[in-house]
């Protein structure tokens, strides 16, 4: 079952799903923030899996979403928790009048790469990412 995380204890329960710890006070402003998205996927009640969206807006372009992070937790992994978690993003990006959604994840991260390609992707590039730290 994947549900749309919208309350902070939700989403510090499903906190080892994220790289690091979960905090209320971030936690907090990401649920406040229109356009930020955060769906789990539960298997018998537990948080199995997570997946982020932050709609981007732009004067020329309209909206789309970018798929912010994407995990499974490794016990429940191969099992097209993945995969539905995108398909659900991409639903979600639909139904707010998204034109698409996009992703930035690393060639060789082969689970990555294949769980996007599952879900019907159309354009693959060698974008570069820069980024600086604060
Ligand atoms: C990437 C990740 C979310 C995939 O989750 P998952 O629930 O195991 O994926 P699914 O079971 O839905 O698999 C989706 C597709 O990818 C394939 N796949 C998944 N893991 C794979 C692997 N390790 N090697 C090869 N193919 C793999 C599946 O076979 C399936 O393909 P199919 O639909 O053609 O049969 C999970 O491996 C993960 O959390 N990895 C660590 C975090 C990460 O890298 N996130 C992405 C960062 S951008």
């Amino acid at each position: 079952m994947i549900e749309r995380v919208t309350d902070v204890s939700a989403v510090l329960e499903a906190s080892a799903l994220f790289d690091a710890p979960a905090r209320v006070e971030w936690a907090a402003r990401f649920l406040a923030q229109p356009g930020h998205h955060l769906l789990v996927a539960y298997v018998d009640g537990q948080p199995a899996g997570m997946v982020t969206g932050v709609e981007l807006t732009h004067p020329d372009k309209g909206t789309e979403m970018l798929l912010y992070e994407l995990g499974v937790d490794e016990a429940f992994r191969r099992r097209g928790i993945g995969k539905a978690l995108v398909d659900a993003l991409a639903g979600l990006a639909r139904e707010r009048g998204c034109y698409g959604m996009f992703v930035l994840t690393e060639r060789e991260n082969v689970a990555a790469m294949q769980t996007y390609r599952s879900t019907g992707t159309s354009a693959e590039s060698d974008h570069v990412m820069l980024s600086w730290e604060f």
